[in-house]
């Protein structure tokens, strides 16, 4: 069962294989720990410890990574494709604060299922649950990890009571941990009855894994100290009573999660839940597009871009747009028509993210993620197609709850500072909104940090430092309905009216108050809190 790829066998094998999905959770639960050994297996690295090394060799590059590093947060958020048996995973990082949480969601578009880490000694943390509601508003199958079971952690029905309770989510144990904190011996596997012991002493070294003949086997006791037995089978019965069994499809509706407990650092569990998302992580799904919903398994290839990064590597200025296939078989040199601008794109570098190294992608298939360097024709949103013009929807942009206006230290560099500020606009790292009165920009930001990392971004990136200063405005509105009637609106309210980085008609707020006032004087134009990628 296990080596079965996919619960569709109607897909091309190589779509069927594909698995495609983030890590959500609370920082220091582990994440970084668990891609590393994720990559290991994956034979993506040689070695453990590689995937921070290399970070650290970045980080160390600027002031900016500096803060990143500080502050403990993953600021960008890459792809990363390794095999797995017979699995090609396609890892999407997830940045880790939840000042981005827009970023975040955008991510989460592009994947079709998530691995849920908990630490075993703190359970449901803020952040997980906030990324928990954003897979569960688009159904996304959830995987869990019970991580650190190696120190103290809180007692097993705990941990899974808290898990359906914080997050309204069947759970179902797919393994069972023995023993808490030093006496952790290791978990029995309960859908394939074996028993997998930790080995302590080399961190890297796969568990032993030993066949068992159900609860009542004798060998048990050969690898159990007797105490720690009585325990198990106790509480394996009552998990049997009490807790739901597996069931594969509501797994994947979203209805149900497997929980596995273990230890990344020790990589332990680790395989264990990578068989898990092999069987029973989805395939690539269908995507939601207009007019129509993509399928995976047509033979003409399309995309949509959720992810634009810029200044990679500060020393090329290149900018690349993080593609996820939604249909067909890409090869490279292929030519796609960029729906939104209806040309034509000849698509001769993609890269693929492999581990922390960037190759070229010769090939690739629905479910994976490509990046395509660009010199910012591609925003996110974008759809590629080589067939029929298809607009994928469903990625949003979230009005900015702070704004503040920005200045460059230098006036006389202000022209500059627009075209940093478009770019990062462009990136999704900010709204930029250019007053119709007055001069100078507005930022517009989901969380405070977000001020921080632009400010230090902007200056790195373009050696322009810059002032943010508060603004009388704390939110945005994009203004939508009849030219006349937004004119009328536009040149009555001029004080308040700005545009977007696209052009789009923008109404400032202050107060809750300004909002409902143009509800009642201007019935004919409605104000709007997101807006759809274009
Ligand atoms: P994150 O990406 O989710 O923020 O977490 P990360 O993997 O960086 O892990 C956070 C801390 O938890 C790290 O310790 C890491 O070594 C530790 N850790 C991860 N998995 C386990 C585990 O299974 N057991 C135990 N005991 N610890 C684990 P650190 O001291 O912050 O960093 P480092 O000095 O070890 O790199």
């Amino acid at each position: 069962m296990l080596d079965t790829p996919s619960n569709r066998p109607d897909l091309p094998a190589e779509i069927a294989r594909r698995r495609t999905f983030a890590i959500i959770s609370h920082p220091d639960a582990g994440k970084t720990t668990l891609t590393e050994k994720f990559l290991l297996y994956g034979g993506a690295i040689q070695m453990a410890g590689q995937v921070r090394a290399k970070g650290e060799a970045r980080r160390t590059r600027s002031d900016f990574m500096q803060m990143e590093k500080d502050r403990g947060i993953s600021v960008s958020a890459s792809a990363m494709s390794f095999d797995f048996k017979a699995f090609r995973f396609n890892l999407v990082d997830t940045p880790g604060h939840s000042d981005f949480s827009e970023d975040t969601y955008r991510t989460l578009t592009a994947v079709d299922a998530a691995v849920m880490v908990i630490d075993g000694a703190k359970g449901v943390e803020s952040q997980t649950q906030k990324l928990f509601e954003v897979c569960r508003l688009r159904d996304l199958p959830i995987l869990t990890f019970c991580n650190k079971m190696d120190r103290e952690s809180r007692d097993t029905f705990d941990i899974i009571d808290e898990i359906q309770e914080h997050l309204a989510i069947d759970v179902t144990p797919a393994s069972w941990p023995i023993g808490v904190g030093r006496d952790f011996v290791g978990c029995y596997d309960l859908i394939r009855d074996r028993l997998e012991l930790m080995d302590r002493a080399d961190r890297n070294k796969v568990a032993e894994s030993i066949e068992i003949n159900g609860l009542d086997d004798p060998k048990l006791a050969q690898h159990v100290p007797a105490q720690l037995l009585t325990k198990l089978r106790e509480e394996i019965e009552m998990a049997r009573e009490l807790l739901p069994t597996l069931n594969p499809q509501s797994v994947l509706e979203g209805h149900m999660t497997p929980i596995w407990f273990g230890s990344a650092i020790n990589s332990f569990g680790v395989k264990e839940l990578m068989d898990g998302i092999g069987t029973y992580g989805p395939e690539p799904q269908p995507q939601k597009a207009t007019p129509r919903e993509i399928l995976p398994e047509e033979t003409k290839v399309s995309g949509f871009v959720f992810k634009v990064q810029a200044n990679m590597d500060p020393k090329h200025r290149d900018r690349v747009a993080f593609v996820r296939l939604a249909s067909g078989h890409f090869n490279r040199g292929m030519k796609l028509t960029h729906v939104r601008s209806k040309k034509p794109m000849s698509i001769t570098n993609p890269v693929l993210f492999l581990a922390a190294d960037r190759e070229l992608a010769e090939e690739a298939w629905a479910g994976d993620i490509i990046g395509i360097p660009n010199h910012g024709q591609l925003r996110i949103g974008d759809t590629l197609t080589e067939g029929e013009a298809l607009k994928v929807t469903g990625i949003p942009s979230f009005a900015p709850e702070l704004l503040q206006t920005v200045r460059a230290g230098d006036p006389l560099k202000s022209k500059h500072l627009e075209k940093a500020l478009m770019q990062f606009a462009e990136e999704g790292a900010a709204k930029v909104f250019k007053p119709m009165i007055g001069s100078g920009f507005i930022v517009g930001v989901v969380g405070a940090l977000q001020f921080e990392v632009l400010g230090s971004r902007i200056e790195l990136e373009y050696g322009l430092p810059v002032r943010f200063e508060p603004s009388q405005f704390t939110s945005a509105r994009w203004v939508h309905g009849d030219k006349p009637a937004v004119e009328k609106l536009v040149n009555a309210n001029k004080q308040h009216m700005a545009e977007d980085n696209d052009g789009d008609v923008v109404y400032l707020t202050r107060l809750q108050w300004d909002i409902d006032r143009i509800g009642r004087d201007y019935p004919d134009v409605t104000l709007s809190a997101t807006k759809e990628m274009m």
